[in-house]
């Protein structure tokens, strides 16, 4: 199976972000792990990232047919970017969403997601681990 793994805006930045929140990975190797827990469970996962929402709703529109579910980061976009949370609908893939920080502890505008009700789960404060258990949640519902 064939898992889309998004990241948004900032999330390049990873390396140079507080560590407190974030941890110290660089993306490059923020994916390396995932691509690593992936390979364990038998998934086989493609990364994409960007900082331009238009971009990240495009890539969303080729997922038809190319990948099974997606796991997916949006940084602040997950916050409030509606035109997102619509894209994803249309995709019409399992998806979980997920956050290197737990969201629900911080400051309030990050306790809002536009596409929490789309996800099929939503992990968050559990940094880097969250991923595994993230796709441990989406071989669970392909192979249901
Ligand atoms: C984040 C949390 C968001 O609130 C923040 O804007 C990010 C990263 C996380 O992974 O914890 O850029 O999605």
């Amino acid at each position: 199976n064939r898992v889309e793994i998004m990241h948004g805006v900032n999330l390049d930045q990873l390396g140079r972000r507080d560590p407190g929140h974030y941890g110290s990975l660089t993306l490059a190797q923020l994916e390396r792990a995932i691509g690593d827990f992936g390979h364990a469970l038998g998934l086989t996962t493609r990364f994409f990232q960007t900082n331009h929402e238009g971009r990240f709703v495009e890539h969303l529109h080729t997922l038809d047919g190319v990948a099974d579910a997606i796991v997916l980061n949006p940084g602040a976009w997950t916050h409030y970017a509606w035109a997102i949370r619509d894209a994803l609908e249309i995709a019409a893939l399992p998806a979980v969403e997920v956050h290197l920080s737990d969201v629900a502890s911080r400051e309030e505008w990050r306790q809002v997601s536009v596409i929490r009700d789309l996800c099929v789960e939503t992990v968050s404060g559990q940094g880097v681990d969250g991923y595994r258990v993230a796709l441990e949640r989406i071989r669970r519902e392909l192979s249901a």
